[in-house]
């Protein structure tokens, strides 16, 4: 299928069907989101998948008054660890060892330059960490729709509730965005077949020859 059509076809939907999606349809979007690159290849984060019916509700109640919370089929929830710890790049640097065995050398080489750039970065890291989450966003959406399931990114949520709901802060961490994955009510989704508001190409690329 066209990857063009598919954005074409997908929207922000605002209100889900309760409808399940098949488990082959999320496997292939998870399957995606863990092929999405990250900086550095840390993929420091995780995907929490909730089909959880209590657990949806509790979560439009007390941090999210969203509709797609609970009529959703899959609730995933993004969140980014909010630290590089000395633990994570052990085991990072052994899943790279296990995968292409590039020698100590070479690991060691690369972990010191990892290592430079997380203390450099000091404070901002949490920052860094959280932004790569959004590559894997763009990428879910992009399968999903190919799969012709419908969702909608979204941050408008109380991070610091949803955080302590989900016992975020003793694992270091915090969540980035939401994304229910669902099929849409076609009475109540008023974004449906809403024409996409878009810049003219000319108005945002700019060409340098
Ligand atoms: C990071 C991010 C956060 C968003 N948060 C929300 C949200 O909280 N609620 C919502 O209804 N839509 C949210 N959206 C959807 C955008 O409003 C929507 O993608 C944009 O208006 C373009 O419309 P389209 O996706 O239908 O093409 C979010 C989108 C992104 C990328």
């Amino acid at each position: 299928m066209d990857l063009i059509e598919d954005l074409g076809w997908r929207h922000a939907c605002k209100e889900m069907n309760g409808k399940k999606v098949p488990r082959e349809k999320i496997d292939r979007i998870l399957e995606a989101i863990n092929l999405a690159p990250t900086s550095l290849g840390l993929q420091a984060y995780k995907v929490l998948v909730i089909e959880n019916k209590d657990l949806k509700e509790q979560i439009y109640k007390e941090a999210c008054q969203q509709q797609p919370i609970t009529g959703c089929s899959h609730l995933l929830v993004f969140a980014a660890f909010t630290q590089l710890t000395d633990k994570y790049l052990d085991e990072y640097f052994s899943l790279i060892e296990r995968k292409r065995n590039p020698g100590k050398e070479w690991c060691d080489k690369y972990r010191k330059r990892i290592e430079f750039f997380r203390d450099k970065n000091g404070d901002n890291m949490e920052n860094w960490l959280a932004r790569q989450t959004y590559i894997a966003l763009g990428i879910a959406c992009v399968i999903a729709a190919n799969e012709r399931v419908d969702s909608v990114p979204i941050e408008g949520f109380d991070k610091e509730i949803l955080n302590k709901i989900l016992n975020f802060p003793e694992q270091h961490l915090s969540a980035t965005f939401i994304l229910p994955l669902g099929y849409k009510d076609l009475e109540l989704d008023w974004m449906n077949n809403q024409p996409k508001v878009r810049k003219d190409l000319k108005d945002l690329i700019e060409v340098i020859e």
